[in-house]
């Protein structure tokens, strides 16, 4: 990879940017994501390996309400739309778990199904719940290289902020096929 200071510059000479104003919108273990327009983030990636899987899979879910859009990347940098919203965890924190959220949660479960992810998983933090109480992810990993057939940190998020409960009642009364799936999995990688 590049040095940090060759690919910032590279950057800045090609979008006209200068990261030192832009808004540090936050870190990972992966990268740096500044805002650089209304619409729009850069990732400034750690390693190119990451960089490059992260964009093959937004590429591949591009088109998907879920997912914020990919405008570019190269081994260093994503641009991709900028998803403004609270992290799902938070948000449960703050406003509980109604029935039109779970429906919403297992929508975007049922997406992955729908774009052949091998990873039907997802972190409640990297979900977004937008203004309008949409959903979009953040952050996908692993979503075409990992084999989880359930969304199994999700349970145990949900689990972890008291909220599962309700989760599993709402599958088994409207969706009694996933519930049988899903909560057998669940039930069997939870230590007794
Ligand atoms: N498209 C986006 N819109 C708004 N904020 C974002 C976006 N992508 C990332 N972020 C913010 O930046 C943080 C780090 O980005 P993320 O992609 O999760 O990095 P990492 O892969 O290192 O975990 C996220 O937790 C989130 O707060
Ligand atoms: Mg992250």
């Amino acid at each position: 990879m590049k040095d940090k200071c060759t690919r910032n510059l590279e950057y800045e000479n090609n979008y006209g940017l200068n990261l030192n104003q832009c808004k540090l919108l936050g870190m990972g273990n992966h990268g740096k994501v500044y805002l650089i327009a209304s619409d729009r983030v850069i990732k400034v990636c750690k390693d190119s390996k990451s960089c490059i899987y992260e964009s093959f899979i937004l590429t591949r879910t591009n088109g998907s309400k879920y997912f914020p859009k990919i405008y570019d990347y190269d081994e260093h940098f994503i641009i991709r739309e900028y998803v403004d919203g609270e992290p799902l965890n938070s948000y449960i924190k703050k406003n509980g778990l109604n029935n039109d959220l779970i429906n919403k949660i297992i929508c975007l479960a049922e997406e992955f199904y729908s774009l052949g992810f091998t990873k039907i998983d997802i972190r409640c933090r990297d979900i977004m719940v937008r203004r309008d109480e949409s959903l979009m992810v953040i952050d996908p990993k692993g979503s075409y290289t990992r084999n989880v057939s359930y969304p199994r940190h999700l349970m145990k998020g949900l689990n972890k902020l008291g909220v599962l409960e309700d989760f599993i009642d709402f599958l088994k009364e409207h969706r009694f096929e996933l519930f049988k799936e899903w909560i057998q999995n669940f039930s069997s990688s939870q230590p007794d």
